[in-house]
């Protein structure tokens, strides 16, 4: 069974997001997998200052949270982000610790380097909210955490977007979006 992490992007706990992420890694958890849970807003990540010290380490010369949080990406099986719209994109905080994986990027594209030892497929699932009903609201979120899944190895597996909601526990009015979550965390092996 496989090792699943989840990242929550909302600074709102236990808002729409952060409801689904916890349906899908229930779902995971149901069918064998181990689960992790993260909020990019409970951790101190700075922003990419771009010094461009990690084209030449593969590595990000500043030590904060996010030293964990490589770990972290490197060493789960498979990826969930779950996140909201901000402004057609994700919030600041979870976009930190994404423009961080430049280190990874560096690693992997300039010094040519693995950033695992093994070739197995990894997956990565992606789960927005948006007050906007249209599928305009995703286009930013989608461009942004399919270019870090490519940067992490990672497969796009498979998403669930929901338009719509806005205020917290809204997402609670919408079964069906929460029975699929489940099921796509359950599909995991
Ligand atoms: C700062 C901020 C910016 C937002 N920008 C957008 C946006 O550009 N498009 C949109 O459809 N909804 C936008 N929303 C609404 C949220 O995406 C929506 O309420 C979402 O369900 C919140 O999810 P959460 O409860 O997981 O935080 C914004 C909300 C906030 C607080």
């Amino acid at each position: 069974m496989a090792k699943v992490l989840g990242i929550e992007g909302s600074p709102r706990r236990g808002g729409n997001s952060d409801l689904l992420l916890d349906k899908f890694l229930e779902g995971a958890k149901s069918s064998g997998n181990t689960v992790e849970k993260i909020y990019a807003c409970g951790l101190k990540i700075a922003p990419c200052d771009e010094t461009n010290v990690c084209f030449k380490t593969g590595a990000c010369r500043i030590k904060d949270d996010m030293v964990d949080v490589y770990k972290k990406l490197l060493d789960a099986d498979h990826l969930v982000i779950s996140t909201p719209t901000f402004f057609m994109g994700v919030p600041a905080q979870l976009k930190c610790m994404i423009d961080r994986c430049q280190a990874l990027w560096a690693k992997r594209f300039i010094l040519k380097e693995p950033l695992r030892d093994d070739e197995k497929e990894r997956y990565g699932y992606l789960i927005a909210t948006a007050g906007l009903n249209k599928a305009e609201a995703f286009i930013g979120t989608k461009q942004t955490i399919k270019s870090l899944f490519h940067v992490l190895g990672l497969k796009y597996k498979d998403e669930l977007l929901i338009g719509g909601v806005d205020a917290k526990g809204d997402i609670n009015k919408d079964k069906d979006a929460l029975d699929k979550v489940f099921s796509l965390g359950k599909g995991i092996s």
